[in-house]
């Protein structure tokens, strides 16, 4: 691995180089498995010792992939150790933190690494329930050890419910904890929803689609679509997406793609995106640009890209340069809403 390349890739985030080095240091003696791995530098330290790691997003999971380590979509099997960073979710994080218990070996060690900033005094007591925590401090980080003793099945159970998959009555979408806007439609969305025309289409592209609310709520009052893409670069949300959209019979092929450094299906009709506007923690309005910017490179020439994006999001310019002409269709509730057309 070239150390330096990585380093000049990747972004530091001080819990998971905690994490790593003291996992290196201490399980030298057997491989285990990374939940939720960051490919942060020190990451390097720890390869030769991981089997495989988990990890939703797919712009993560090309980096991972691209320094050798083998990604899985579910944690499975019985292990030395298990690593996890915990999500901004606290019920998802229970259930990754159920499954890292589930595959320990009995004797096995659980590794948990937090910065205090987003609240890592609370996995403490959580980590308690499965036994006696050995605790460490370092760089505004703690990081956490439990040995696994007894299988814990009741508390882990609970947990799990906390994190499955939830149906949302008012919408009829499944969703689940973790995802964008997981437990009500967005505002944009709606707003997006309420503007995009009923024109029937050949092909259409729901472009960072989370669970699907859009092209849902397109098929829902009636819309004809002849072919559906689906794109998001969270494999958790695209699954749901893709269970959301079986009820409709609208041919249906979902792409896990990170959509500003990938390319995305073409000649599409008509595109419906409320891009992301951070990764991880960090907010970042040039992700929504490259976004916007590889869907216009998507769209046949006529074809329409419709987005919705917090008002002060400074989109208009990425999609003319991309697509050569712009519209800001409405504008209400902190939310606009534009339209691109592809130009010859
Ligand atoms: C603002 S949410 C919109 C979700 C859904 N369309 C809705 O309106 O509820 C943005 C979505 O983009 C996804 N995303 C973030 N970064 C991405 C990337 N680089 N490529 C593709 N999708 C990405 C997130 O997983 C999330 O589902």
């Amino acid at each position: 691995m070239n150390q330096a390349a990585v380093e000049g890739r990747l972004r530091i985030c001080p819990e998971a180089c905690l994490l790593y080095r003291v996992i290196a240091r201490e399980e030298s003696a057997g491989s285990g498995w990374l939940l939720n791995a960051v490919p942060v530098p020190d990451l390097a330290v720890l390869a030769p010792l991981i089997d495989r790691c988990w990890q939703p997003m797919r712009y993560h999971v090309l980096q991972l992939e691209s320094l050798g380590l083998r990604v899985a979509e579910e944690a499975a099997g019985e292990h030395a150790w298990v690593g996890v960073l915990p999500m901004k979710s606290k019920r998802a994080t229970l259930g990754m933190l159920a499954r890292a218990w589930s595959c320990l070996a009995r004797g096995g060690r659980l590794w948990l690494a937090a910065a205090n900033r987003h609240g890592a005094r609370s996995w403490q007591s959580f980590l308690e329930q499965l036994g006696e925590v050995r605790v460490m401090s370092k760089n505004k980080c703690r990081l956490f050890c439990v040995v696994k003793r007894l299988p814990r099945q009741e508390l882990l159970s609970s947990w799990q419910k906390r994190a499955a998959p939830v149906y949302l009555e008012e919408s009829g979408l499944w969703s689940k904890p973790g995802l964008f806007s997981w437990d009500r439609i967005d505002t944009g969305t709606r707003l997006l929803l309420e503007h995009v025309p009923d024109t029937p289409v050949e092909f259409c592209m729901d472009l960072c689609c989370g669970y699907g609310a859009l092209a849902v709520g397109m098929l829902d009052r009636g819309m004809s679509i002849a072919h559906l893409a689906l794109v998001d670069a969270d494999i958790r949300a695209l699954r749901l997406a893709e269970r959301n959209l079986r009820r409709f019979d609208v041919p249906c092929r979902a792409y896990w793609l990170d959509a500003a450094r990938e390319d995305l299906p073409g000649s599409m009709d008509l595109i419906v995106c409320n891009p992301p506007f951070h990764e991880d923690q960090h907010r970042d309005s040039g992700l929504g640009r490259a976004v916007l910017s590889r869907a216009c490179a998507s769209l046949r020439i006529g074809g329409q890209l419709w987005a919705v994006a917090n008002r002060q999001l400074p989109y208009e310019r990425t999609l003319y340069e991309a697509a050569g002409e712009v519209h800001v269709v409405a504008q209400e509730k902190g939310f606009k809403v534009l339209m691109a057309r592809k130009g010859g």
